[in-house]
Parts: structure tokens; C-alpha cells; sequence
């Protein structure tokens, strides 16, 4: 795994940005594997920012999320669905038939994961962007998760619930449970990006990078990546 440290968290973004720029020049149909949450943000900034300033157009780039809460619509505010229009696509020229995230909605979970999982079996990710939960999680792949593991569907740990409920007005209605891709989902990837920025993820970056690899620390797997970038800001890399 690479590792890159940046000063701060802007840095940190303009350098993913660089990475993923990178990607949709060379290959316009490129498939892109995202995620949601706060360590994004500055990135997808910068991606709005260069499609409307420099013209690079998403109009065949393909998207995958790596998760969404299970019981909200698309449509509701708090979905990542929802999020990821706010956050990115709304700003893109993309075409929102190409973007893909599982239906939080859907009736029957497990036919859900079965058809998300065939969705990502047939959109390999040029690139794939993940967040680090600060007990070490990617995706929703929380501690104890087999790594072979595909989309299934989750209970989120105490702190990942306590970590996801400041986005939300009311803390009783933030989801204890969500669909995910799984490791084996995301190490399908061509390159891996993996974000960290601010102190609370300082534990979980060293065992990411330094740690033994283990299914106690979900993120530790991406050691085993032939093509792994990891760009951390100085708080994040503490104990590096
Ligand atoms: C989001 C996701 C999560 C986050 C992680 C970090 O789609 O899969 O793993 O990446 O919880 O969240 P933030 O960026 O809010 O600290």
C-alpha cells in the first residue's frame, strides 16, 4: 500500500482529486466506485469544480456506491442516494442512469444483495474511493466481517451509529442497519483510494497500514491490494 501524507484535509482532497482526474481523462467510460460521508466532500468539490471550469465530462462515466442505509427510500434526505445527488452528481454531467446504490427500500433484502452483487460483477471499478470508519470499517464492513464476504446487509456497530448520527436531526432516526458491498466487492477493484483525515482515525489508520491484516480490522485487507493509495492528512497519520 502507498501511503501519502498531505498537510490538511485540503490537501489531502487536491491530491485525491489529482487521482481521480486522472482516472475519467484516460477512460471516459470509466467505472468509479464511491462513498459517501464527511472525508469526501473536498474532493467531489473539486470534481463539480474541474467538470464546469475545464469541460471533463462524466456523460459515460458509470458509478457504484458502496452502501446505503437499509429502511430509507432513495428519495428520503438522509439516504446516501440522496446524498451523493447533493454532494456530486447534481453538480456532474453525469447521467444519472449510470449512477448504481443499493435500494434501501427494497422488500426483500436478500434479493436485493443478489442483485446489487450481480450490478457489480458486471461494473468492475476503474478506481474505487473509500472512507475509514474510526474502528478501521470500509464500507460497512464492520470489525469480525469475513473478508470474502459480498453485499450483504449489516447491523452498524454502537460507533458507527454514534459517528453517523450528527448528520441527522434526531438521533432515534439514524438506521442501525444498512446494505453494503462487501471486501470481496471492493478488492474486485483496478486501484483503491482510501481517504482518512483528523485525529479519530489515527488508531484505525495504523492498523490499516501497519497492523497484521485481519478481519478485526476490515481495512487491514487492502494490504493485500495490488494497487492501494492511501492519502491521510498529518492528524490522521499520528501514529504512522
Ligand atoms: C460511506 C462509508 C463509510 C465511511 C466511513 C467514514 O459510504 O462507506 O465507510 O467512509 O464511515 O465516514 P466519514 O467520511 O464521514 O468520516
Amino acid at each position: 500500500m502507498k501511503v501519502i501524507v498531505a498537510n490538511d484535509y485540503e490537501e489531502m482532497s487536491q491530491k485525491a482529486f489529482e487521482i481521480m482526474a486522472d482516472v475519467v481523462k484516460n477512460k471516459p467510460d470509466a467505472v468509479l466506485g464511491l462513498a459517501t460521508g464527511t472525508t469526501p466532500l473536498g474532493l467531489y468539490g473539486r470534481m463539480i469544480k474541474d467538470c464546469k471550469a475545464n469541460g471533463t465530462s462524466y456523460k459515460n462515466i458509470k458509478t457504484v456506491n458502496l452502501d446505503e442505509y437499509a429502511g430509507l427510500d432513495g428519495n428520503n434526505k438522509n439516504s446516501y442516494a440522496s446524498f451523493m445527488k447533493e454532494n456530486l452528481f447534481n453538480g456532474l454531467d453525469i447521467d444519472l442512469k449510470n449512477t448504481h446504490i443499493e435500494n434501501g427500500s427494497a422488500s426483500d433484502a436478500e434479493k436485493e444483495c443478489e442483485r446489487y452483487n450481480k450490478v457489480l460483477c458486471g461494473l468492475k471499478q476503474d478506481i474505487q474511493l473509500l472512507g475509514l470508519g474510526s474502528n478501521g470499517h470500509i464500507a460497512f464492513n464492520e470489525p469480525g466481517t469475513p473478508f470474502g464476504a459480498e453485499v450483504h446487509i449489516v447491523n452498524l456497530a454502537e460507533s458507527t451509529i454514534r459517528d453517523n448520527s450528527r448528520l441527522f436531526d434526531n438521533k432515534k432516526d439514524v438506521p442501525v442497519s444498512a446494505y453494503t458491498m462487501g471486501p470481496k466487492n471492493i478488492m474486485q477493484a483496478k486501484k483503491i483510494l482510501v481517504l482518512a483525515s483528523g485525529a479519530n482515525k489515527a488508531d484505525a489508520v495504523y492498523g490499516a497500514v501497519k497492523g497484521e491484516i485481519s478481519e478485526s480490522l476490515p481495512a487491514s485487507v487492502l494490504q493485500l491490494h495490488p494497487d492501494c493509495i492511501m492519502i491521510v492528512d498529518k492528524e490522521a497519520a499520528a501514529r504512522l
